[in-house]
C-alpha cells in the first residue's frame, strides 16, 4: 500500500495556486485522485469526493482547523463545538432532524415573492446610473435581508446582523489569530441579540423560523437554549456570507462570458440551470474539510487516523470524467449536479434557500443590467475560506424597469 509520502505534493499557499487553482489541480488530475498538502491530503476526483462526503470514517475537522490556529478554548471554541458542522453521528442527526422540522422547503418557497421584490428594489436604486459596485449595492444587502426575514429579525436590525456576521466569517479563514478581537466582538454582539430574540419569541411566538425552532419537537425532544443560540447563529452566518459571495462570483462569471448573460436575459427560465452552472464553475466554498476518525485507505493510499482529509468539491466540479468540457461556462447545458453544497450528512442545510435566492435575483439583474462588463479592477478574498470578490465594479446599459 502507498503512503502519504508517495503522493504528489500540492502547496496551496503559493502565488501560482492563489492565481489559478484549477491549473495546478488539472496538472495533478491524471497522476492521482488524492494529493498531499501542507496540512494533510486533498481528494480531487469527483467520484471519490462524493463517496467520502458520506463516509462515516471521516469526521468534521472544524475544531482541528481552529485548534491548529491556537484557539483551544473560550467562547468561540465552545460555540463552534456545538455548531452543526462540528458534530457528527447521532448528535448531528438529532440536531438536523429538529432543525429540519422548522426549516422546511415550504418556508423557503414562500419567500420567493419577497426575493423578487427585494431584487427589484435594490437594483432600481442604481440601474439608471449604468454602473455600480456590486458587492455594496446588491450582494451585501440581499441575502442578509432574506435570512433575517426568514428568521424573523426586524428590518431595523439587519445592518447590525451583517456587521457581526462579517466579523465572525474570519473563523473559517487562516487569519483567526490576527482577527480574534473582531471575531469575539462579532460573536458576543450576535449571541446577546439572539438570546433576547429567543426570549421574545418564547413569550410571543410568531410565524418565523426562530419561533419554529423553539417549538420544534421530535418524540418529546427539543432544542435547549445553547443549541438554539448556536443554530440560529450558524444559520445566519452560513446563510449570509456564502450566498453573498456566490452572487458576486456569478456576476463576475457573466462579465467574462457576456453571451451567457445575454442568453439568460433572453430566456429567464434558464435561471435554475444558470445558478447550477455558476455554483459548479466557481463555488464560494471549495472544500469540505474532514479528518480521519480511524486509519483508512483512499485509492490505495494509507491515511492515518487524525490526518486532515480535505475533499475538493471545486476540483470535483471540474472533473472531465463527470463534466463534458468542464472549462466551458454554459448556462443552457444540463449537467450533473455540482458538489458545491457538499454531500452526505452535512449537506448544506440552506441549499434550497441559496438556490432560490439566486434563481430569483439573476433574471432581475440580467433584465436591468444588459451589456454587463467590468468597470475596473476586481479585488478578491483569499482562496482559503469563503471565496469571492471584495470589490466588483460593474458597468452596463440601463435595461427595462
Ligand atoms: C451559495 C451558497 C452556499 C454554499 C455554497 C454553501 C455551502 C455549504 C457546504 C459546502 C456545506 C457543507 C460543508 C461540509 O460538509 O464541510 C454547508 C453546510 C451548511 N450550510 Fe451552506 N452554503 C450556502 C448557503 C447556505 C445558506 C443560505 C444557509 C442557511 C440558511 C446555509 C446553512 C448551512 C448549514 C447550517 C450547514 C451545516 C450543515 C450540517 O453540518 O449539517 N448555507 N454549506
Amino acid at each position: 500500500m502507498k503512503t502519504i509520502d508517495d503522493l504528489p505534493f500540492l502547496n496551496f499557499l503559493t502565488p501560482e495556486f492563489e492565481a489559478d487553482p484549477a491549473k495546478v489541480i488539472n496538472a495533478l488530475r491524471p497522476i492521482s485522485k488524492i494529493v498531499r498538502t501542507p496540512i494533510g491530503v486533498l481528494v480531487i476526483e469527483r467520484q471519490a469526493v462524493e463517496s467520502l462526503l458520506a463516509d462515516p470514517r471521516l469526521e468534521s475537522s472544524l475544531l482541528n482547523f481552529v485548534q491548529m490556529q491556537g484557539v483551544l478554548e473560550g467562547p468561540i471554541f465552545e460555540a463552534l463545538s456545538r455548531s452543526l458542522l462540528a458534530v457528527d453521528g447521532e448528535d448531528h442527526s438529532r440536531l438536523r432532524k429538529l432543525v429540519s422540522r422548522a426549516f422546511t422547503p415550504r418556508s423557503v418557497e414562500r419567500l420567493r415573492p419577497s426575493m423578487r421584490s427585494l431584487s427589484e428594489k435594490l437594483v432600481a436604486d442604481f440601474a439608471a446610473k449604468g454602473r455600480c459596485e456590486f458587492m455594496t449595492a446588491f450582494a451585501d444587502q440581499y441575502p442578509i435581508q432574506m435570512i433575517c426575514e426568514l428568521l424573523g429579525v426586524p428590518s431595523e436590525d439587519h445592518d447590525k446582523f451583517a456587521r457581526w456576521s462579517n466579523a465572525i466569517t474570519w473563523v473559517l479563514s487562516f487569519e483567526i489569530a490576527a482577527r480574534m478581537d473582531e471575531i469575539v466582538a462579532g460573536f458576543e454582539g450576535l449571541a446577546a441579540y439572539i438570546d433576547a430574540l429567543i426570549e421574545e419569541r418564547r413569550a410571543e411566538p410568531r410565524d418565523d423560523l426562530v419561533s419554529a425552532l423553539i417549538l420544534a419537537e421530535d418524540g418529546g425532544d427539543r432544542l435547549d437554549g445553547d443549541e438554539l443560540r448556536s443554530l440560529i447563529a450558524s444559520l445566519l452566518f452560513a446563510g449570509y456570507d456564502t450566498t453573498r459571495n456566490q452572487l458576486g462570483i456569478s456576476m463576475f462569471l457573466f462579465c467574462e462570458n457576456p453571451e451567457q448573460w445575454e442568453r439568460l436575459r433572453a430566456e429567464p427560465a434558464l435561471a435554475p440551470r444558470a445558478v447550477e452552472e455558476c455554483l459548479r464553475f466557481l463555488g464560494t466554498v471549495a472544500i469540505a474539510p474532514r479528518s480521519a476518525a480511524q486509519d483508512l485507505e483512499i485509492d490505495g493510499v494509507h491515511v492515518p487516523r487524525g490526518m486532515l482529509v480535505s475533499l475538493s468539491t471545486a476540483s470535483a466540479n471540474h472533473d472531465p470524467a463527470a463534466y463534458e468540457h468542464p472549462e466551458r461556462f454554459d448556462v443552457a447545458v444540463s449537467r450533473e449536479t455540482p458538489l458545491t453544497f457538499g454531500g452526505g450528512p452535512h449537506y448544506c442545510l440552506g441549499a434550497n434557500l441559496a438556490r432560490a435566492e439566486m434563481q430569483e435575483a439573476l433574471p432581475v439583474l440580467a433584465r436591468r443590467m444588459p451589456d454587463l462588463r467590468l468597470d475596473g479592477e476586481v479585488s478578491w478574498r483569499p482562496r482559503t475560506g469563503i471565496f469571492g470578490p471584495n470589490v466588483l465594479p460593474l458597468r452596463f446599459t440601463p435595461g427595462t424597469a
